[in-house]
């Protein structure tokens, strides 16, 4: 049955990414324009319904000009009181029940909340508590399972690619290994697609434990065959074959399998410095990948995923997610499919294009 809808909210929640400012421009413009609904945002993602509720009307003219944003304008909150241990959930009235009064007290008769596999967990509860919510996946990694893409990712690949053809120019002048890492707790993804469209000699995945040994090889023979520099992508949760696999978190993610005191990249490049005897230099690019203004198509990713989300809540699909599934948008239960990590698979094309062109994995069998 479709219900009647007059007010909506929406949020951010989790870590931000380019694009979540698109995701709520599109949410208010179809709401306001196809629906005639109100839309309230929700400030600081699920943070901003526990306690005094810090919401805002949002207007056709308070989203004008978000479209190539960064950011969010609602604020994210990436660890904050929605703890999905109940053991350590502080008080009598743990922060998913005032967050599920709080809304039926603003009078919501929907929620679209735009986050990653912790948020869609944290969302998963409260849909048991009765909120009616529809969920759009977000992370740069694009790691989250039940669709082919997020938006940011796109972003993220861009920054890499363009970071990489740079330190490709000094590695030369220099004949310098460089050692480039990127995001990726869990999911190679970046590292992939980024090492592909830089041409890197050498990529490291959290899914493929590396050898140095091999990817010193790599090195190596480069430099036999006249190549004096060489460039190597790291994905930041890249491991080294035979070290323990990450404990699940009480998110029921993983924490990462060593908790590292410096970046991987600089293990990396150290390393290699001492098996090859060329120079080495890390290069983190963190956090960079994550600001600045989204590309077009996570523009028109996100764009279309708040329209979708709009016209679920509109239809009574409360309790899915929208998601790109073999070239269109669907929707998706927030089950626990949802909110597990979609990892690079090792017969993944990809993986076998990067090989057939020579690019080396450092895994056991490469
Ligand atoms: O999940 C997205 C992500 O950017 C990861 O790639 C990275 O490990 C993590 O978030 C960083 O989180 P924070 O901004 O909390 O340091």
């Amino acid at each position: 049955m479709q219900p009647k809808i007059r007010s909506i909210g929406i949020l951010t929640s989790g870590g931000d990414a380019p694009g979540l400012n698109a995701v709520i421009r599109s949410v208010v413009k179809t709401a306001i324009i196809q629906y005639g609904w109100d839309v309230f945002g929700i400030v600081d993602g699920f943070e901003g319904l526990v306690g005094e509720p810090r919401i805002k009307p949002l207007t056709l003219d308070s989203v004008s000009g978000l479209l190539p944003r960064g950011g969010s304008v609602l604020g994210c909150t990436n660890r904050g009181h929605f703890k999905l241990d109940p053991a350590s959930e502080p008080g009598p009235i743990t922060a998913f029940q005032q967050a599920a009064a709080t809304i039926a007290r603003l009078e919501l008769e929907a929620v679209i909340m735009v986050g990653g596999d912790g948020s869609h967990r944290i969302a998963r509860e409260l849909i048991r508590l009765g909120v009616p919510l529809v969920g759009v996946p977000k992370t740069i990694d694009n790691d989250l399972a039940g669709t082919d893409s997020t938006f940011g990712f796109d972003t993220a690949v861009s920054f890499a690619t363009e970071a990489i053809d740079r330190l490709h120019t000094t590695a030369e002048s220099h004949g310098r290994v460089m050692v480039v890492e990127v995001m990726g707790r869990d999911a190679g993804w970046i590292a992939l697609y980024g090492g592909l469209a830089g041409g890197a000699d050498v990529i490291l995945i959290p899914e493929i434990p590396y050898v140095m040994e091999k990817a010193a090889a790599k090195i190596v023979a480069r430099v036999e065959a006249g190549k004096r520099f060489s460039i190597v992508v790291t994905a930041e949760g890249a491991l080294p074959f035979g070290s323990v696999s990450g404990a699940p978190d009480a998110f029921g993610g993983r924490t990462g399998a060593i908790r590292r005191t410096v970046n991987v990249a600089h293990d990396v490049a150290a390393e290699l410095e001492e098996m090859t005897g060329r120079e080495s230099r890390a290069v983190v690019l963190g956090h960079l990948q994550r600001g600045g203004s989204p590309t077009a198509s996570d523009r028109v990713l996100a764009t279309s995923y708040g329209a979708a989300a709009v016209k679920a809540v509109a239809d009574g699909q409360m309790g899915h997610m929208v998601a790109w599934c073999a070239g269109r948008i669907e929707l998706v239960p927030i089950g626990d499919g949802v909110s597990t990590a979609r990892l690079v698979p090792a017969d993944h094309p990809l993986i076998a294009t990067a090989r057939g062109l020579g690019i080396s994995f450092a895994g056991v069998s490469d």
